[in-house]
C-alpha cells in the first residue's frame, strides 16, 4: 500500500472510530488565555518580532515563480520583499529597498524579469541582488559598485513554499524548524499545482484571525451552507510536528466506511485534511483536486491582517466543466472566509474591545488552537 493511502486510511479509521464513539482528539486539559494577549500593543509587537521575524515564514508559493527569471514583489508585515528565481533556478529573497536612497526597487506584482530598475532614480540590480548600473554614473562620483547589493534574507524553497526570515540578521536551518512537517507537505506536491486565482483580503487582528483557521468546533453555526455542509463538527484527528499541525475533519459520509471492506476504501472522499504551517500558513486540499492556501501576515500597525489567498487546481482547468468546478470551489472558499469566518472574527474583535471578557476558554476539544498558543508563548518568552 502506498504511503499516502496508508496515511489517509489511518486518519479515516481514527475519525470513523471517534464518530462511532461520539469522541474526538482532545488536549489534556482546558486552556485559559488572557484576552489582553490578543490586543496589548507591547505583547503583540514583541511576539510578532520574535515569531514572524526570527523564524522562517512562508512568503510565497513556488508555483508563483515557476520559470527562471521570474519574480514576485510583495510585502510581509512592514518589510517589502523582492523574491526572484535566478537563471540558476535558485530562489532568493531581498528586501525591496534600494541602496541609493531607500525607494522600492520593483513595484508590487509578479512576472518575468531578471533586472530591476529602481523606481526612483533608476539604479539597476540583477536578480541576485547586485547593483549593475548607476544612472549617469559618470556624474555620481566614485563609488565601488561591487560592494553594493540589496539586503538578502535567509530564504529557502521547500515543499512548494518559499520561506524567509524577515530579520536579515537571522540565518536558519529550515529542516530543524520543519520537524518533519515537510514530508507531510510534500505529499500534497503543491509546487506542481496550477494557481487558478489569488487575492488579498483584509482581516482582523492576527491571533483572532488565526484562531479561526484552527477551529473545528464552529462549522455547524458559521458554515451550515458552505464547508459545514459536508464536515461533521467537533470531529478531529490532530497531529503535531513541532509548532506545525495537521488535522483532519470527518465528512458526513464517514460512517459509510464501516460498511465497506477496507481495501475498497477511498478515504479521501470521507475526510478533509488541513495542514497549518506555524505561524501563518494554511493548506486545505479538497479531494486532492482543489486546494485553498492562505498566508496571513499582520498589517504594519499590527492591528489587523492581510491574507493572501490562493485557489489552486491539481492541473490547469481546460474544459468548461473543469473551469466551472474550479470557480465553484473558489466561490465556496470565498464565501466561507469572506462572508462567514472573517465577519465572525471581526465581531470577536469588537467583543474584545468592549472589555466584556478578561479570558478566553479553549476546551479539550480545541487542541489545535491550544497547541498554537503554547508555541506562541514558548517562542515569545525566550
Ligand atoms: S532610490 Fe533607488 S535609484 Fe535612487
Ligand atoms: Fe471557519
Amino acid at each position: 500500500m502506498g504511503h499516502q493511502r496508508k496515511k489517509l486510511i489511518s486518519l479515516a479509521k481514527r475519525l470513523l472510530n471517534h464518530n462511532l464513539n461520539g469522541s474526538t482528539d482532545q488536549a489534556d486539559k482546558i486552556m485559559i488565555k488572557k484576552v489582553n494577549d490578543y490586543i496589548d500593543d507591547d505583547i503583540i509587537s514583541s511576539e510578532v518580532s520574535k515569531i514572524f521575524y526570527d523564524h522562517p515564514v512562508p512568503i510565497a508559493l513556488s508555483a508563483e515563480l515557476k520559470k527562471k527569471n521570474s519574480y514576485k514583489a510583495t510585502k510581509a508585515i512592514d518589510t517589502p520583499l523582492l523574491i526572484t528565481r535566478g537563471e540558476d533556478g535558485v530562489v532568493r529573497t531581498f528586501i525591496n529597498i534600494c541602496k541609493h536612497r531607500g525607494a522600492p526597487v520593483c513595484p508590487e506584482g509578479r512576472g518575468e524579469k531578471s533586472k530591476f530598475n529602481c523606481t526612483y532614480h533608476g539604479w539597476m540590480y540583477d536578480n541576485k541582488g547586485s547593483l549593475i548600473n548607476i544612472f549617469k554614473s559618470d556624474t555620481f562620483g566614485d563609488i565601488d559598485t561591487k560592494n553594493i547589493k540589496l539586503t538578502e534574507l535567509f530564504c529557502e524553497e521547500k515543499s512548494g513554499f518559499i520561506w524567509a526570515c524577515l530579520n536579515p540578521d537571522v540565518k536558519y536551518n529550515l529542516s530543524d524548524w520543519m520537524n518533519e512537517f515537510e514530508t507531510e507537505l510534500d505529499d500534497i506536491g503543491l509546487k506542481n499545482w496550477y494557481i487558478f486565482k489569488s487575492t488579498t483580503l483584509n482581516g482582523p487582528r492576527w491571533k483572532i484571525c488565526w484562531d479561526g483557521y484552527l477551529d473545528g468546533y464552529h462549522h455547524h453555526m458559521v458554515h451550515p451552507e458552505t464547508v459545514g455542509k459536508n464536515t461533521i463538527v467537533n470531529l478531529i484527528a490532530h497531529d503535531t510536528y513541532g509548532p506545525h499541525q495537521r488535522f483532519a475533519f470527518g465528512l458526513k459520509n464517514i460512517n459509510e466506511l464501516s460498511k465497506i471492506d477496507e481495501k475498497d476504501w477511498e478515504p479521501e472522499n470521507h475526510i478533509r485534511l488541513i495542514h497549518t504551517i506555524f505561524p501563518n500558513g494554511s493548506v486545505s486540499a479538497i479531494q486532492n483536486q482543489h486546494c485553498l492556501v492562505s498566508i496571513v501576515f499582520p498589517t504594519p500597525d499590527l492591528k489587523g491582517t492581510i491574507t493572501t489567498q490562493y485557489i489552486l487546481c491539481l492541473k490547469e482547468p481546460k474544459t468548461k466543466e473543469q473551469i466551472k468546478e474550479a470557480e465553484d470551489f473558489s466561490e465556496l472558499a470565498r464565501k466561507a472566509i469572506v462572508d462567514e469566518d472573517y465577519p465572525m472574527n471581526f465581531k470577536i474583535q469588537d467583543s474584545i474591545n468592549s472589555k466584556a471578557n478578561k479570558e478566553f476558554i479553549f476546551g479539550r476539544n480545541e487542541p489545535i488552537q491550544q497547541h498554537y498558543h503554547k508555541w506562541v508563548d514558548k517562542l515569545s518568552s525566550k
